[in-house]
């Protein structure tokens, strides 16, 4: 049985247990367990059927916890300082007190401090770090509240400390420092443009390479069950005439569609609230008997980059 609420006790003794905890922080929720227990870090492959190739990240409070499990270069430090905690992930050479398990054998560990207040008072509670990928079953949209993440994983996890809605809504930016060049490996709220701005080193994007030193970039992630096409939304449309269609649009509304088919991610055109309600929006589209959603392209800078390419994942698997 699966319950939700919002007492850290009950959340600090499961976890301590060697038990899943499902936690809120500011970019989706996250399935938790005890990043140095190999038990409890089988217990989240297993609970999302997750493949045990995909490394997990780890989740801990204070930049001086990272340099307890990993290497922290005096770049990845400044990178730390300034984004930390926030929706911010670095690849980091791993010490050997983590588990081969969590990096499914890599010899890097990817770090992050969430914002979540609620996750960080957790965090601070524990003597070890938290494994969490997002919380939902593998290749589905991440979940953004407690009720999503009961939705995917009901009875496979024990306790979902209730944190409200995400305030970012698309997981954290990875990025990795090496050979003088930041690696940016999954798109976020950071930007490159900020990377560039702190340290003063180019940003080289290895995103959507199908490489598994990337393994975020797998195909299957961020899908929807109905059929998902990114492009311009009167053209699709026209295509598709006589299938029953949802549309995902940033901030414009479209002629002949009907009002209950159209999904307007931010009335007022602000990207930040845009990028809060996608995922919620396309697991309430999965919901109805739509034979097809129709996604416009976002405005391709800051989140709207990374909208775009968890809408481009989502329709890969379909083509
Ligand atoms: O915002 C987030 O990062 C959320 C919250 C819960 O923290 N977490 C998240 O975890 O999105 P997950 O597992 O769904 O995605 C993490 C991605 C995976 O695609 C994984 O392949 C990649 O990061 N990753 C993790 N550790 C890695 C490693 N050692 N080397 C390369 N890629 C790694
Ligand atoms: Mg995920």
């Amino acid at each position: 049985m699966t319950t939700v609420g919002k007492k850290l006790e009950i959340a600090v003794a499961l976890l301590s247990e060697n038990e899943l905890v499902a936690i809120p922080t500011e970019t989706v929720y996250g399935l938790a367990g005890n990043a140095l227990n190999e038990s409890a870090v089988v217990k989240i492959y297993s609970a999302k059927d997750r493949p045990s190739f995909n490394p997990l990240i780890i989740h801990v409070a204070t930049v001086a916890a990272i340099k307890e499990y990993a290497e922290l270069d005096p770049i990845s430090q400044q990178l730390a300082e300034a984004f930390m905690p926030g929706p911010f992930t670095l690849l980091l050479p791993k010490k050997s007190i983590i588990p081969d398990l969590v990096t499914a054998g890599s010899s890097k560990v990817a770090v992050r401090i969430p914002r979540h207040p609620l996750t960080l008072r957790l965090l601070q509670q524990l003597n070890f770090p938290l494994a969490a990928p997002s919380a939902n079953p593998f290749g589905y949209v991440s979940p953004t509240t407690a009720k999503h993440v009961l939705d995917g994983l009901n009875n496979r996890v024990d306790y979902i400390l209730d944190g409200g809605p995400c305030e970012v809504g698309v997981e954290s930016t990875i990025a990795e420092v090496k050979d003088g060049q930041i690696i940016l490996h999954r798109l976020g709220a950071i930007t490159a443009e900020e990377m560039e701005a702190v340290t003063g080193l180019p940003v080289v994007q290895k995103v959507g390479t199908e490489s598994f030193e990337t393994p975020g970039q797998m195909k299957s992630h961020y899908a929807t069950k109905i059929p998902l096409y990114l492009g311009d939304i009167p053209t699709l449309l026209q295509e598709h005439k006589e299938k029953n269609i949802a549309t995902i649009s940033f901030c414009k509304s479209y002629e002949g569609l009907i009002s209950g088919h159209q999904y307007i991610l931010s009335p007022k055109c602000d990207i930040n609230e845009a990028a809060q309600h996608l995922f919620a929006v396309m697991r309430n589209i999965d919901e109805f008997n739509f034979d097809l959603i129709i996604a416009e392209p976002f405005p391709d800078k800051g989140l709207g980059r990374a909208i775009n390419d968890r809408l481009e994942r989502a329709q890969v698997i379909h083509k």
